[in-house]
């Protein structure tokens, strides 16, 4: 039985696109590296995700998951605080995956917005795959084999986490029940005594007749806290509450990571597809060069000419790296040709250069010990495989499938 606290817990995957740039950084990185102080993490690359597009080609994508494990830990991931690991070292992903897509109907795949809109933007690749069709099934394998209560993600992969809530609530509704139930709810109430069990009940009603949440969350808070009942009961009541059965899997919820609005060397979002971005292990004399290079407001062509910050995609870089006295200066001195381009990319340079310098040495460290970024994700797949292998035990047994 298990003792997860799914509140706790978080997990994500990132497909392995090779090295990654200061958009993936201010959009994803810095908030996981945020997270792992905060909750019980597991990150890991989605090599299988990969395949499900790359499949006629698949020869870039080792090369790809190393150059991703390296900029992790250099961005700050740490395998002292989260579990990082790579997805197809943990088969039981697979397991899952095969296990859910039994009870998955064809039409909720079909249906997910990314199937068609990728299928589309990916036109010069035949993605009427199988495994193509069911990559959001196996984004809710890897999420649901951790019991995760949190996922971080980007708009974009929302309806991702939607899909994983109903199998969640589809495989609880069919396989939650165990024969005996209500007695064993009755039971474990009792358990916990006359005045809690009274607490339990009252705020039970309040939520099954009413929908008061916050009855809920009290009851559950209640159920959190007994010290004298099993694992097992705990499970039970959980699922009680719900009007279920056992809560085997644990809904997830998205955790919304803040659009990343890192502009780019041309003002546009900062992409790999659009080479406009700085790379997170880039050296130093690429980066000032890269800066100094960005177009600036066209109507600047002397230096005595006045410009507009607004109309300049240097701006946007002050506006994430610059203090308020900077910005200030910046607006005026451009507004009356007080300063120089030059001069105004200066802070930006500066300000991108210490962002980078501590990622960079830890991206050298790493990349001159290639065994030691092998033994992290090792290990790391042996601590994500005990967690997952908990997880599908009770799997198993739930769907019939314990020969013992
Ligand atoms: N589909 C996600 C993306 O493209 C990557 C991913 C795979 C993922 N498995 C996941 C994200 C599990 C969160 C949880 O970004
Ligand atoms: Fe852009 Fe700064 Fe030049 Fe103004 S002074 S055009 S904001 S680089």
């Amino acid at each position: 039985m298990s003792s997860v606290v799914s509140s706790q817990r978080v997990v994500s995957g990132m497909r392995a696109t090779g090295r990654l740039h200061l958009g993936h950084y201010h959009g994803v990185l810095k908030n996981w590296v945020q997270l792992q102080h905060e909750y019980e993490c597991f990150f890991f690359v989605a090599d299988w995700h990969g395949l499900t597009t790359e499949y006629a080609d698949p020869r870039e994508i080792e090369q790809n998951v190393w150059e991703m494990v390296i900029d992790w830990l250099a961005a700050g991931l740490n395998p002292g605080s989260a579990t990082l690991f790579i997805q197809s070292q943990v088969p039981e992903h697979a397991e899952l995956h095969l296990l859910l897509s039994m009870i998955t109907p064809l039409g909720w795949l079909e249906r997910v917005p990314t199937y068609k809109d990728q299928q589309e933007k990916l036109r010069d690749r035949d993605l009427d795959t199988y495994g193509f069709l069911g990559y959001p099934l196996l984004q809710s394998a890897d999420i649901l084999l951790y019991r995760a209560g949190w996922v971080p993600v980007g708009q974009d992969q929302v309806a991702h986490v939607e899909i994983t809530r109903e199998i969640a609530r589809r495989f609880n509704h069919l396989y939650g029940y165990e024969p005996g139930f209500e007695e064993a709810v009755e039971q474990a109430i009792r358990k916990m005594g006359k005045k809690q069990a009274r607490i339990y009940r009252d705020n039970r009603r309040k939520y099954q007749e009413q929908g008061d949440e916050s009855a809920l969350e009290t009851a559950r808070a209640l159920v959190q806290d007994q010290q004298n009942i099993t694992l097992g009961d705990r499970e039970r009541l959980f699922g009680d509450l719900e009007g279920g059965g056992k809560v085997i899997l644990p809904e997830p919820q998205p955790l919304l990571t803040p659009a990343s609005r890192m502009p780019g060397l041309d003002g546009e979002k900062m992409s790999k597809s659009y080479g406009n971005f700085i790379g997170l292990r880039e050296e130093p004399d690429d980066v000032d060069h890269k800066i100094r290079r960005m177009p600036t407001d066209p109507k600047r062509v002397r230096r005595t000419d006045p410009g507009e910050p607004e109309d300049c995609p240097v701006w946007p870089l002050h506006q994430i790296y610059s203090d308020e006295r900077t910005q200030e200066w910046v607006q005026e001195g451009c507004r009356n040709a007080g300063i120089g381009c030059v001069e105004c990319k200066k802070p930006v340079i500066d300000a991108i250069q210490a962002e980078l310098d501590p990622i960079r040495k830890r991206a050298d460290e790493h990349m001159r010990n290639p065994d030691l970024v092998r033994t992290i994700v090792a290990d790391g797949a042996e601590e994500a495989r005990e967690n997952a292998r908990d997880t599908l035990e009770e799997v198993r047994e739930a769907m019939g499938l314990k020969y013992r």
